[in-house]
């Protein structure tokens, strides 16, 4: 077994008591090389949205028999491939839901009221005194706020700003966004990553939303384009964007969109809390367990055989 990144907890050690594992020790993911050179051997993958697996990992192992990727989403791996070899897919639905709507919910107020520039300020000693007009930013009570994508982590956001008074507008299909970006105050990303989400929220998505409005992505990078993203807020054509996902990721420092004013960014840590990520862990150990038995995985994205 190969298991690409150390995990929090102590689920790992249910999988090194039944097998042979392997625990790659950096921080960074392994390179590619290192995947392709185990390939042949593989039984068993545990895998982070950082790893691609792809057709041609897959097809370099042989004896491969289950994949679980530790995350719910799985675009990072080749699901049709591994169908194709009858590889189950597992993934971490459900344990990190109410973590990252937590979050977006977050980032929508850290945004609207400008946090992290606050914060900036007065670490630099430029707050002399209270001012009727210092860091006005936007209410998220009583906002329109944009769901894009209303599955589980949507409507767990959705539920949330119930408690807000907001008015919640939400849209299941990419093709049918434009009367939620005009009128939404805050527009939240939580669709998965698909070739149909892929650049989702470009130049022509981000020209109608209000000039006001906050764009917030806890789901997935390549859904906002993001040179269009960045200059839409160089021309101040949005409020701000505030993403714990972005594309790359991560951003090199000297990225233009870091560049871009009124941006809020944080490394990828929606569901990064103590207790979901080690029951994201005992999840992804539960299914990868199953897997090497034979057996179905609890969680698993891999169509069921007609
Ligand atoms: C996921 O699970 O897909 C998140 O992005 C990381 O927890």
């Amino acid at each position: 077994m190969f298991v690409t990144r150390q995990l929090p907890g102590e689920a790992l050690d249910r999988l090194v008591a039944k097998h042979d594992v392997e625990i790659w020790p950096d921080r960074l993911p392994p390179p590619r090389s290192e995947l392709m050179a185990r390939a042949p051997e593989l039984e068993g993958l545990l895998s982070l949205l950082t790893d691609p697996i792809d057709a041609e990992l897959i097809d370099a192992a042989p004896k491969l028999r289950a994949i679980s990727n530790y995350a719910v989403g799985v675009d990072n791996v080749d699901v049709e491939a591994a169908a194709a070899r009858g590889i189950p897919v597992g993934n971490t639905p459900d344990v990190l839901t109410d973590s990252t709507a937590d979050l977006a919910i977050a980032l929508m107020l850290a945004a609207g009221r400008r946090l992290a520039e606050g914060e900036a300020f007065v670490r630099a000693g430029e707050w002399r005194t209270w001012e009727p007009g210092l860091m006005l930013g936007r209410d998220l009570h009583g906002a329109t706020v944009g769901i894009v994508g209303y599955g589980r982590i949507g409507q767990a956001v959705g539920r949330r700003l119930e408690g807000f008074g907001c008015e919640v507008l939400t849209s299941m299909r990419s093709d049918d966004l434009g009367d939620l970006l005009e009128r939404s105050d805050f527009v939240t990303l939580h669709t998965p990553l698909t070739p149909e989400t892929r650049g989702l929220i470009g130049d022509a998505a981000l020209r109608r939303m209000k000039p006001t409005a906050y764009l917030v992505n806890t789901a997935r990078g390549p859904i906002v384009d993001t040179d269009a993203l960045a200059r839409a807020l160089h021309a101040g054509e949005l409020a701000g964007a505030a993403l714990d996902v972005t594309d790359p990721e991560p951003l090199p420092g000297d990225h233009p969109l870091l560049r871009a004013p009124n941006l809020l960014v944080v490394p990828h840590v929606g569901s990064a809390t103590v207790a979901t990520r080690e029951r994201m862990a005992d999840m992804a150990v539960d299914n990868l367990l199953a897997g090497l038995a034979g057996e179905p995985m609890p969680n698993s994205v891999t169509p069921r055989a007609p």
